[in-house]
């Protein structure tokens, strides 16, 4: 079993008892939207979800230590974009009531090392909309590399169709961030 813990946060899979956290960012209208999913309307919908999220999905639940909650996840999922076994794609979301207190930044150091000196990966992917500014910040912060911008690439719940900004990290380039 996957247990990360970082200064204030446990990385742990998903449980049931997660349910009712999960709901609560889940139907968050800021969170869903930017990464490109409809908010939940009722739990039910949360309920389905988080059956994905306990078998082997790569979701990891983002528990804020001192409250002993589940605020977020973070996970590494096969990257569609490329046919590339020791590739893997990250996505995050976290409740947006602990936004802006540098906590997603901190989960993705503690996955990126899992990442690549447990899994072996050779490289780490993440993508983001044109207009979520924050989770950019996060990526660059990260130390991720920009690689480019698919025009059009993703249509989205509502109907929409999106660019979509793409990063990655190699392990030489995790090695020498690292450094
Ligand atoms: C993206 C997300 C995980 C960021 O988490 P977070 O814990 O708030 O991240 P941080 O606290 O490290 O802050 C992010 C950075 O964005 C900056 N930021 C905040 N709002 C911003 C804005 N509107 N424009 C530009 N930068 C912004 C913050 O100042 C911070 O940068 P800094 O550390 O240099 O000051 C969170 O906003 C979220 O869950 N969003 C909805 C889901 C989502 O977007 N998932 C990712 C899909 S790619």
């Amino acid at each position: 079993m996957v247990l990360l813990q970082t200064e204030r946060l446990l990385l742990r899979p998903f449980e049931q008892r997660d349910l009712e956290d999960l709901f609560e960012y889940a139907r968050q209208p800021e969170v869903g939207p930017a990464a490109g999913w409809r908010p939940h309307e009722d739990i039910e919908e949360t309920r389905e979800v988080l059956q994905n999220f306990l078998g082997n999905s790569g979701e990891l639940a983002i528990v804020d230590r001192s409250e002993d909650k589940v605020i977020g996840s973070i996970g590494l999922t096969k990257d569609e974009r490329r046919d590339n076994n020791r590739a893997k794609a990250m996505g995050y979301a976290l409740n947006r009531h602990y936004w802006g207190r540098g906590y997603m930044a901190e989960a993705v150091g503690a996955v990126l090392n899992y990442g690549f000196n447990t899994l072996l990966l050779n490289l780490v992917s993440i993508y983001h909309f044109p207009f979520n500014e924050q989770s950019r910040r996060v990526i660059e912060k990260c130390g991720f590399v920009y690689e480019g911008t698919l025009r059009q690439a993703k249509g989205i719940y509502d109907g929409r169709v999106h660019d979509v900004v793409c990063y990655s990290m190699t392990r030489e380039e995790y090695r020498n961030y690292c450094k």
